[in-house]
């Protein structure tokens, strides 16, 4: 992994302050999104999720070993009797430091890594306590443009017709020349319709809407907005990206029965029909950091490679962004093996 200044930084206690988060942890939190994706890339095409996710899970939680901050895990693998290891509450880091909230996804993306698909990411959000929504899992309706346009133009409770409208007028295209990033689930089937009708490019994802989301903030991936339901926690982690790297986004969660209207309640959700905004999921200062595990639109995957000196090397790529100071680092790692 590259080695810039702040790695030295982040090894030195710092007292708790705004700073806390850019000192101690920026950096530090590649390391941690480094080994759940090479832990979970040994797995890669093997056909086994679970495995995958166990391995990804496993190797992040002993790369938080590490950290020096008293960190909190406010959405991960479950709650404590569901999860073995990451699950909601459980406290992570050296328990000393600054108190951060960690939202975290080891393996987003569990399906496209057992099937060797695009865009698996081991992903992780980190805030100053309370600032990330603890989210239940359950869906999230998601709507989401990237920088540039003005605030608000993004509106949830309008149809994707108007909010497709709206998009294209501040643009100064047609509605058909937008490209909308949508999950390719049954559930969405009508409102792909809708968007078809309308001329636009409709470009389905099999998994992760994580990479989804963040990929309107890219130019490159000609992707203009992201439409429809996944699930709420991965809506956290990339409302914390977006709030580093800009662009808007919507959110609301959906509940399908009284179990999951209680679980919200639990954790401190009154009103369950509220539109979300970034500042909504990940307020205050954030972190967003993540290393791809399959090659994607945000990064590369994981690969091993054998150098002439006989060598075997795994290579990494990652990203690791900062909301206060917009600074968006792009981290290759090479790592040594056996
Ligand atoms: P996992 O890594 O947990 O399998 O999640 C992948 C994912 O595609 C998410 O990116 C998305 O938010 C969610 O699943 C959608 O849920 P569902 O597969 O139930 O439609």
């Amino acid at each position: 992994m590259n080695s810039a200044p702040d790695t030295q930084l982040a090894a030195t206690p710092q007292p708790a302050s705004e700073n806390a988060i850019q000192r101690v942890l920026v950096l530090e939190m590649v390391r941690v999104t480094e080994q759940a994706a090479i832990a979970a890339a040994q797995l890669v095409g093997r056909g086994d999720e679970k495995a995958a996710d166990a391995a990804a899970v496993a190797a992040m939680r002993k790369a938080f070993d590490n950290l020096y901050m008293d960190g909190t895990v406010v959405i991960g693998e479950g709650e404590r009797d569901e999860a073995p290891m990451l699950f909601i509450g459980e406290k992570v880091g050296m328990g000393k430091g600054p108190k951060i909230d960690i939202a975290l996804d080891p393996l987003e993306g569990t399906t496209i890594t057992a099937k060797a698909g695009h865009n698996a990411l081991a992903v992780l959000a980190a805030a100053e306590e309370g600032c990330l929504l603890n989210a239940p899992d359950v869906y999230m309706d998601k709507l989401a443009v990237g920088p540039g346009y003005p605030e608000g133009i993004i509106d949830l409770a309008k149809s994707a017709t108007d909010n497709v409208c709206a998009v294209a007028n501040a643009k100064g295209v047609k509605p058909a020349d937008i490209n909308v990033c949508v999950l390719d689930r049954p559930r969405h089937a009508e409102m792909i319709a809708e968007l078809r009708a309308l001329g636009c490019g409709v470009v389905l994802i099999g998994d992760g809407d994580v990479a989804g989301v963040i990929a309107v903030t890219n130019p490159d991936t000609t992707i203009d907005m992201y439409m429809g339901q996944g699930g709420a926690p991965e809506g956290v982690l990339a409302a914390a990206a977006l709030r580093c790297v800009g662009g808007q986004f919507n959110g609301r969660l959906v509940f399908r029965n009284d179990d999951e209207r209680a679980r919200a309640r639990k954790w401190g959700i009154e009103d369950l029909n509220r539109i979300y905004k970034l500042e909504d999921l990940a307020k205050g200062d954030c972190i967003f950091a993540a290393t791809g595990v399959t090659d994607g639109s945000l990064l590369a995957g994981v690969k091993r490679r054998r150098k002439v000196t006989g060598e075997t090397i795994l290579t990494t790529e990652s990203v690791v962004m900062r909301a206060s100071s917009g600074t968006v680092r792009w981290i290759k790692g090479e790592h040594r093996i056996g």
